[in-house]
C-alpha cells in the first residue's frame, strides 16, 4: 500500500518524508488555504522533493475551464495529478485529460456508483471519503469495500485511494481491504508508529542500560 500525506504544509511533508513514510502528496482549496502560502510557489516547492504523485485541485466548474486549469497545473511540476470533482463536468473533463496523458483523481466520492462512474472516465484515482461519510453516520469502510469489489469484477485500472483518514485503524482498514493508497494527515501518520508497549519496553531498556554503561 502506497502512503500519500495529506497536506500541504511543506515542514510537515519535509518531516514525514525522512521517515520514509511519503509516497506522495494530495492538496485541496481547503489546505491549501490553510497554509496561507501561494499556491504555485507552494506546489512548485513540494515537487522539488517529492518525486511520488502530487494532487492540486481544479476550482473551476465546468469542463472546459477544469481542462485549461488542469494544463496550468501539470506545469508546476514533475508528477503532478489533477484533482476533479465527482461531477458530470468533472467526468467530461476526465475522459479528455485522460486522452492527454493527464492523470486523475476524482474526489469528493461517497458511494460506489460515483466511483464505478469515476473509473468508465479512466480516473487514475478515486478518492472516497471515508471519514466525512463515518460523520454522517455511514461507514467509510464499506464504501471502500464495495468499490474494491466493483474494480476487481471488472478489472478497473483506477487505484482506490482512501481519504478523509482520521485515525490509524481507518488505515489499517483500508490496507486490509486493499485500497492501493491512504492518504493520511501529518498528525495521522504520526500516531502509525505509536504503541504503548513499545514505549514502556523502550524505557525499560534504557534505564537497565544504565546499570552496565559506563
Ligand atoms: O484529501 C481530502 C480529504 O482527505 C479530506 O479530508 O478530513 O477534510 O474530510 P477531511
Amino acid at each position: 500500500m502506497e502512503f500519500f500525506i495529506d497536506t500541504a504544509n511543506v515542514d510537515e511533508i519535509k518531516k514525514l518524508n525522512d521517515m520514509g513514510l511519503v509516497d506522495g502528496v494530495t492538496t485541496n482549496p481547503s489546505l491549501i488555504k490553510k497554509i496561507g502560502r501561494d499556491h504555485c510557489e507552494t506546489i512548485k516547492e513540494i515537487s522539488s522533493f517529492i518525486n511520488g504523485p502530487i494532487s492540486v485541485e481544479v476550482i473551476a466548474i465546468d469542463s472546459n475551464s477544469m481542462i485549461n486549469e488542469a494544463e496550468k497545473y501539470v506545469k508546476w511540476g514533475k508528477n503532478i495529478v489533477i484533482k476533479i470533482p465527482m461531477t458530470p463536468e468533472g467526468m467530461k473533463a476526465v475522459k479528455i485529460l485522460t486522452k492527454k496523458n493527464i492523470k486523475t483523481n476524482v474526489t469528493l466520492v461517497f458511494s460506489a456508483m460515483q466511483a464505478l462512474i469515476a473509473a468508465k472516465a479512466g480516473a487514475t484515482y478515486v478518492s472516497p471519503f471515508v471519514g466525512r461519510l463515518d460523520d454522517i453516520g455511514h461507514s467509510g469502510m464499506e464504501l471502500v469495500a464495495q468499490i474494491r469489489e466493483v474494480y476487481d469484477n471488472y478489472e478497473f485500472e483506477t487505484k482506490i485511494l482512501a481519504a478523509s483518514l482520521r485515525h490509524p485503524a481507518h488505515v489499517l482498514e483500508s490496507a486490509m481491504i486493499g485500497a492501493d493508497v491512504a492518504t493520511i494527515p501529518p498528525s495521522t501518520m504520526l500516531k502509525l508508529f505509536k504503541h504503548s508497549l513499545t514505549d514502556s519496553g523502550l524505557a525499560k531498556f534504557l534505564e537497565d542500560a544504565k546499570s552496565w554503561q559506563k
